[in-house]
């Protein structure tokens, strides 16, 4: 295939075929890695061939600037770390079709079938987008910030846009990345730059970044309007790929992730012999959570009776996990938003861990275990799916079955 070159590790699953590269983690592996991700067991989610580009020439790789501003200017990556002022943040991914699995089960969506291990989180080493938009000077006229990788896709290169007053806004911490967890971006993450919009959609964080124009009009990309959209659920599948106009609809367009929880401990291939357990003994129940918009998570509750009644789960949050870690384990120095948050921590851009406790008998009498999350907007997670025929944003309450063997 043409990425032969790129190196991966094994344990991430393949979710399309042999190309393009499109893989998760096992959720249990994502987990146990903790609250930053590995970049190896980051997950992949490729339109097309990785973009090669020799490590010797990262430094030359050329960004430009254009469109509706006083000052366009072409920067070396090299540029950009002289320039601007380097930071470091802890940022969750997520890829839309996080959780889709569970609607492609329901009905056939457009889409390839996510676990729930299309979210990941790594220290990522950049500058801010809000500091080189102050340097070019858009002029009026400019309301979009349009941006484009430089993967070479049947129908152009991937690209996609962000408003001009969200982009400028330093709070929402959009970043030029070239480092993750203190290493150069590996290939299937951008290589040598690339764009990470916090608490947005994974689809917005534009990799292999080439180019960025000041615009008075959004992306017109293909995949700014042919991916990335919730369209009506009265669609089917077939109805949203044969009826075009329903794409350009800015209404569907996805931009902050909505809140969303999941399981790790127990999965859905774990067998917990209640047998082997003294009576009375506890089984730690674990996951994560997250949330969209810079909003924290502000509560995790877990039911073992399908939602009659609900117990509260205790969260771990960056801050709480980050203790036990140096920032010289990752070489970045210093780094900023240690709560999570942005730099004046107000937004949250991180996910949290989630853990309860419950006893062996209570588990061997539940037949399922099932999770929901709240954040700050007192959005909950539904009890019902929305399905929708890209099959995104799937956030119902997340469900572990239990059959009992004995
Ligand atoms: N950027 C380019 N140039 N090409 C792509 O195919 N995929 C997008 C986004 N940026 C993509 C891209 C999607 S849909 C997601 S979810 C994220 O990259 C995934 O980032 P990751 O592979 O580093 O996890």
């Amino acid at each position: 295939t043409p990425d032969s070159w790129v190196t991966r590790d094994s344990r991430l699953v393949r979710l399309t075929g042999k190309h393009p590269f499109n893989a998760e983690a096992r959720i249990r592996d994502l987990y146990t890695a903790g609250f930053i991700t590995p970049t190896n067991l980051f997950f992949v989610r490729n339109h097309g061939a990785v973009p090669k580009v020799d490590f010797e020439r990262a430094e030359k790789w050329e960004l430009k600037v254009h469109g509706l501003c006083a000052n366009p200017t072409t920067f070396t990556l090299a540029n950009l770390r002289t320039r601007f002022r380097v930071v470091t943040l802890p940022i969750t991914l997520v890829c839309a079709g996080n959780r889709r699995k569970e609607q492609n089960v329901v009905a056939k969506s457009l889409g390839f079938s996510w676990g729930a291990g299309g979210v990941s989180t790594a220290l990522f080493t950049g500058v801010y987008l809000a500091d080189l938009l102050e340097y070019v000077r858009p002029t009026k006229g400019a309301k979009h910030v349009v941006f484009e990788g430089s993967d070479d896709l049947p129908n152009g290169p991937y690209g996609t846009s962000q408003l001009l007053s969200w982009a400028r806004n330093k709070s929402k911490g959009m970043m030029l990345a070239w480092a993750m967890n203190g290493l150069p971006l590996e290939p299937d993450h951008g290589f040598p730059l690339r764009l990470v919009v916090p608490s947005q959609i994974g689809g917005r964080s534009v990799k292999w970044l080439a180019r960025i124009e000041l615009s008075p009009i959004e992306s017109q990309h293909h995949l700014h309007f042919h991916d990335n959209k919730v369209l009506p659920t009265t669609l089917t599948a077939e109805q949203a790929r044969a009826e075009k106009h329903w794409w350009y609809d800015p209404r569907y367009l996805i931009r902050e992730l909505s809140v969303n929880s999941a399981i790790a401990y127990p999965n859905h291939d774990e067998i917990l012999d209640t047998s082997l357990h003294a009576p009375g003994s506890t089984y730690a129940l674990r996951g994560y959570a997250y949330a969209g918009g810079g909003r924290r998570i502000t509560r995790v509750e877990i039911t073992l009776d399908e939602g009659s009644s609900w117990r509260l789960a205790q969260i771990t949050y960056f801050e709480d996990a980050f203790r036990e870690v140096e920032e010289e384990d990752f070489g970045v120095d210093p780094i900023y938003g240690v709560l999570g948050t942005n730099e004046q921590g107000e937004n949250c851009f991180c996910w949290s861990f989630w853990e309860c406790e419950a006893t062996m008998e209570e588990l061997k009498g539940a037949g399922s275990i099932m999770v929901r999350a709240m954040d700050e907007s007192l959005a909950v997670q539904p009890r019902d799916m929305y399905w929708n025929p890209t099959g995104m944003m799937n956030n119902w309450w997340f469900k572990v079955c239990i059959h009992d063997l004995g």
